[in-house]
């Protein structure tokens, strides 16, 4: 029979893997509820308008990437590529939005149809930041500190760059301009970015072809069509950031490939992977049917930040309560019950009598210590705690005896 394999650009993560994954997931969580942010969780498949309206309908996101798919009612719905459109739309359903503003959390897999390679996934899980009515620019500055401080916390290197996309009246300015320049080079422009000229000029600015980044040299560039006040907008931002000791560069040509952003955009990038990105979305709320309310967020790429993080972060430690009788299985039983509720550890309890193949269980699920308990220790009134990587065994009176000897041991 053949054999049935995931899904192409979707990974499982078996138990060692998974549990870096909820150490640095936990690390996250505990800095955005110390910043005030509380969690939002929304549903995986929401409908496909949410993304064509909010995400914009000629992004690449939506266009070409998104899972989407008629229900047996007919309603066509989708598998969330984002997690921001979903922020908005639960919070204007829930009345959130009303007269208060919402520092919001997310954790979740997203799905995009994008050609896999490293870093990049069809399901892969988000960390994202909202935080929705603040209209100016210290929640900027709070964001990019939370990421910064994240960062330093998982010892993740990372580039931050920034600029201002300008507010719809700047922007349309600026991307008749573009396209005016880009239409007189257009026989040298790759084809992807023939493509948007008329569609999503914006995004050219993204395009990694060499004869394209040649010509965007000397393109116009955004900071030349905003308005003073987003110059001012900006400007307070990276001056706040230096009083923060917070490193930056401007990177005129940073543009995002969705539709919804008005203000400053942000990512954290290392080795050409983007790890973190986000910005300034004032106009979201009211396009999706709330009241006019400004906005800012980000958002990470796990699978990302695992692989960038250079910090070991601490793991649970394991011990293994070998009961080896039969005479003595309920008390070994009781003793891993009590190892459970009083210390840290992930308790490993075994029964055979044999003692050897034990051992070898202990050591297969890496038990820094076994405690044993089998005739000898019964007929003596003792308990067994055997280091396992220098053999000594030790016979302690009493549990309350291990768990001390435990507490002050780093294996
Ligand atoms: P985004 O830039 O599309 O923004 O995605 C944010 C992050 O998700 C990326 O920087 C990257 O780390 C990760 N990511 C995206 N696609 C993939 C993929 N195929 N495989 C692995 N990781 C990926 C957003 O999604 C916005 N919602 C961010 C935001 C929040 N803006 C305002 N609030």
């Amino acid at each position: 029979m053949q054999q049935i394999k995931s899904v192409k650009g979707m990974h499982d993560l078996l138990p060692t893997d998974a549990k870096h994954y909820r150490a640095l997931e936990l690390v996250m969580i505990e800095l955005a509820e110390k910043f005030g942010y509380g969690e939002l969780r929304t549903p995986l498949v929401e409908h496909k308008n949410l993304f064509i309206r909010s995400v914009g309908s000629e992004s690449d996101i939506v266009h070409k990437e998104m899972y989407s798919f008629n229900d047996q009612n007919g309603d066509e719905l989708a598998l969330r590529p984002e997690g921001t459109a979903a922020c908005v739309r639960a919070g204007i359903e829930h009345g959130l939005f009303y007269g208060q503003k919402q520092r919001l959390w997310y954790l979740g897999n997203m799905f995009r149809r994008e050609r896999p390679q490293k870093g990049r996934y069809r399901q892969f899980s988000q960390f994202g930041l909202e935080a929705i009515g603040f209209a100016d620019q210290y929640i900027e500055v709070e964001i990019i500190n939370l990421v910064c401080s994240l960062f330093k916390a998982l010892e993740v290197n990372s580039r931050l760059e920034i600029n201002h996309l300008g507010s719809n009246e700047s922007r349309i300015k600026y991307v008749s301009e573009l396209k005016k320049y880009l239409t007189l080079h257009i026989e040298h422009l790759d084809d992807d970015s023939k493509r948007r000229l008329n569609s999503n000029t914006l995004r050219i600015l993204d395009s990694k072809n060499p004869n394209t980044q040649a010509i965007l040299s000397s393109a116009p560039k955004i900071s030349e069509f905003l308005s003073e006040n987003e110059k001012a907008e900006l400007n307070f931002i990276t001056a706040k950031l230096s009083q923060l000791g917070i490193d930056y560069q401007i990177n005129p040509r940073l543009v995002r490939g969705l539709d919804y952003y008005t203000g400053a955009v942000f990512e954290w990038i290392d080795q050409g992977l983007t790890l973190c990105a986000g910005g300034r979305y004032d106009s979201l709320v009211k396009q999706l049917g709330g009241n006019d309310t400004p906005a800012v967020g980000i958002a990470m790429g796990i699978e990302r930040i695992v692989q960038a993080c250079n910090k070991k972060l601490t793991e649970r430690k394991s011990i293994a309560v070998l009961s080896n009788a039969d005479a003595a299985f309920i008390k070994a039983y009781n003793y891993a019950e009590i190892l459970r509720t009083e210390t840290d550890y992930s308790v490993y309890f075994e029964h055979n009598n044999k003692l050897k193949p034990l051992v070898k269980l202990a050591n297969q699920n890496n038990c820094g210590y076994a405690i044993i308990l089998g005739q000898h220790e019964l007929a003596e009134d003792k308990i067994c705690l055997k280091n396992m990587s220098t053999g000594e065994q030790v016979l302690y009176n009493s549990l309350a005896e291990i768990i001390d000897t435990l507490e002050n041991s780093n294996v």
